[in-house]
């Protein structure tokens, strides 16, 4: 390179770097990019802690964000001689505080009617989760209060747990219909999922469940009609797609929820829309679940306690990213533990998420479930962090999300903690100083 070429290239520099519409200096930053060292993997195994760099971390580091996206990422004195062209309310000094990708709660029920503190006093005398939804308690008590609540009922009792979350640095999150069981009430249910999303200006993926448990009206002494719901599950799915609130299609495949044979019938209908699947599955029996993922090459299975090995390598051969909740496990006092070791061996990317739910997962803090994730699985601060931002948008199919590197969407969480391993480590302390979506503070926080 001449001397000319030398300073064009400067002056390209000077004036991209004072282009920025925000820039954040002296931050600390857990960018869980590979184009920064996370999870990268030399071909000798052994040799792998050499290479990857944890949480891809980049210290006393600086960011520009242009039009809502992460324009550049590097060290803070790159910047820091720019500085005096740039009008305060343009720059966040995070005075050595740390950085995360925004946090992403990738598998949510929180938009519900009623409560069920009732069953957990049940529980707690003793009673199952499958002897409560075998006496008309469990899902189907949630799906009456759904279909009582007005749309601003549902809307106001939901935002306090959306709240809840972004509170703890939560910037996407995915909601789930399937309290509704009728199309009118799955049709209320996704539309308040946008709304909330559209007030609290955060992004949100809905995912249609309808064929989560059967209805009452599908019941009878004589014989359950689940194929025939079924059919119901089916028919509606285009038409709320064509409405516009539709992200992807979940089932619950489970023998007290639906056979893989009829939660194959919406995926199918999903593919014919090009839809991507998911599914609740191996939660408390092993019955295909995330064999039937996997051949439609979804983006998450999710609960699998009771995953096989077999249907491991099938995951890991669809990119299909294993979503662990433990705050299920842990509300159902459940034992059986999923196969963390064998998820990592065959190298399944794998999230975490609340699960937050009226029944098995009454949880609006994913800093708690990263905790869970840690003491009660065994997994690394490193790995639920990895969950709850990287792996959490791959299950959504979100690639832009969950990683801090130029290009990215600048959804960011500013934490006051010494390192990243602290958010894992603490209950109950928010270490939470502040959110950015798409380039701009939030103000929830
Ligand atoms: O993710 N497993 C099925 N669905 C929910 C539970 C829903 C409920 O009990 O209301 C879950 O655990
Ligand atoms: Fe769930």
């Amino acid at each position: 390179m001449n001397e000319s070429e030398n300073l064009n290239e400067q002056m390209l520099d000077k004036s991209t770097m004072t282009s920025f519409d925000h820039i954040i200096i002296n931050a600390n930053i857990a960018t869980f990019s590979a184009q920064h060292g996370f999870g990268i993997e030399t071909k000798d195994d052994e040799n792998k802690q050499a290479d990857s760099i944890p949480y891809g971390q980049l210290e006393h580091a600086a960011i520009g964000i242009k039009d809502g996206k992460i324009a550049w990422l590097g060290v803070h004195e790159q910047i820091a001689t720019h500085l005096p062209h740039y009008q305060e309310n343009k720059v966040t000094d995070a005075d050595d505080k740390w950085l995360t990708p925004g946090l992403i709660d990738c598998h949510t029920h929180i938009v519900y009617g009623g409560n069920r503190s009732n069953e957990f006093e049940a529980r707690l005398q003793g009673a199952s989760y499958q002897d409560i939804a075998a006496q008309g308690g469990g899902i189907v008590a949630t799906v009456s209060a759904t279909r009582e609540a007005s749309i601003e009922t549902l809307f106001a009792q939901s935002e306090k747990r959306l709240v809840a979350l972004i509170k703890e640095g939560v910037t996407s999150i995915e909601i789930k219909s399937g309290y509704g069981l009728d199309l009118d009430t799955e049709r209320k249910m996704l539309t308040v999922a946008r709304q909330l999303g559209e007030k609290h200006g955060i992004h949100v993926s809905t995912t249609y469940l309808a064929a989560h448990a059967l209805p009452p009206e599908y019941k009878s002494h004589m014989q359950d009609r689940a194929d025939d719901y079924i059919e119901q599950v089916c028919e509606w799915l285009p038409i709320l797609h064509s409405e516009g609130l539709v992200d992807a299609v979940d089932g619950f495949c489970e023998n007290i929820a639906f056979s893989s044979d009829q939660i194959r019938r919406v995926f199918e209908v999903a593919r014919s829309l090009d839809l991507p699947v998911k599914l609740h599955s191996e939660q408390l029996s092993d019955i295909g679940g995330s064999a039937l993922v996997a051949e439609y090459k979804g983006l998450s299975s999710d609960h699998l306690e009771h995953l096989s090995e077999t249907d491991i390598e099938k995951m890991a051969a669809s990119n299909t990213v294993a979503v662990i909740l433990p705050g299920a496990f842990y509300t159902l006092r459940d034992t059986k533990l999923p196969p963390i070791e064998a998820l990592r061996k065959h190298r399944v990317p794998m999230a975490i998420s609340t699960d937050c739910n009226p029944g098995t997962s009454p949880l609006t803090s994913l800093l708690l479930t990263m905790n869970m994730g840690c003491t009660l699985f065994y997994l690394t601060p490193e790995e639920v962090l990895a969950g709850s931002t990287v792996y959490a948008a791959q299950a959504l199919g979100l690639f832009n999300k969950g990683k801090i590197e130029v290009g990215c969407d600048a959804d960011l969480a500013l934490w006051d903690i010494a390192r990243p391993a602290d958010l894992a480590y603490q209950m109950g302390l928010n270490p939470i100083q502040g959110i950015m979506v798409q380039g701009q503070w939030h103000e929830t926080i």
